[in-house]
């Protein structure tokens, strides 16, 4: 638990005045800028893409941390990649071939997460584990921000960090939807690392406090 990361989700920002939204953010200690990309076809809404990126890039000083809701998301690993992501995570829903997305993404020089929603098993995640650099459990069904927590998350949570102590791989455990001061204390204790937030971070009166509040300082 010692080295948890906040990663502020633009899709709660206001998208009129994003590159202050992103400063903000920073200045309130969100480590890492969680950029939501929605098709309207893995996921019941449409968000931003390319082009968005490409102006966040340029004023974002922290890691870009781009989560991938797009079907077949090897189409565009390189053009993500080129915008200015630090950090790609492409759902195993999504893809046929995951390996195939992991490693496009490392020949592009980037970090690789890969992402399971609610209803897909921890398990499946076993055979790439060494070779991901980030996993990330949903803890809501993607789509939209300002969802409730799915408490059952928190077993899968333990038992993929469990697998991951087990093989003494050290990489970390994200988790996206429904966090809050409350939800972030009982992902921690199961595991999480990197912690999205976005509605109750760009809802709050004081995102600093916000900030500290997941992190328990
Ligand atoms: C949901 C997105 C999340 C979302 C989180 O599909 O992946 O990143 O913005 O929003 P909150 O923190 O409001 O649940
Ligand atoms: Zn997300």
């Amino acid at each position: 638990m010692e080295n948890v990361i906040v990663s502020a989700s633009i899709l709660s920002a206001d998208l009129c005045a994003l590159g202050k939204d992103i400063e903000r953010a920073e200045n309130a200690g969100c480590e890492y800028i969680h950029f939501d990309v929605m098709d309207g076809v893995f996921v019941p809404n449409i968000s931003y893409g390319i082009p968005v990126l490409d102006s966040v890039s340029r004023i974002a000083r922290n890691v870009l941390d781009v989560h991938l809701m797009i079907t077949d998301p090897i189409r565009y690993i390189k053009a993500f990649s080129a915008s200015g992501a630090d950090i790609i995570t492409f759902h195993y829903e999504a893809c046929t071939d995951v390996m195939a997305v992991v490693d496009e993404i490392h020949s592009c020089g980037k970090k690789a997460g890969i992402a399971i929603k609610p209803a897909t098993p921890a398990s499946v995640l076993e055979r790439f584990a060494d070779k991901a650099d980030m996993l990330l459990v949903m803890t809501v069904e993607p789509g939209f921000g300002g969802q409730g927590f799915n408490f059952d998350m928190l077993e899968k949570i333990s038992e993929l960090k469990k697998m991951l102590s087990e093989r003494d791989l050290k990489i970390p455990i994200q988790v996206d939807g429904g966090i809050n001061e409350l939800t972030a204390e009982l992902v921690k204790k199961a595991g999480a690392e990197i912690l999205v937030a976005g509605s109750y971070l760009f809802n709050a009166p004081d995102m600093a406090l916000a900030v500290r509040k997941i992190l328990g300082r």
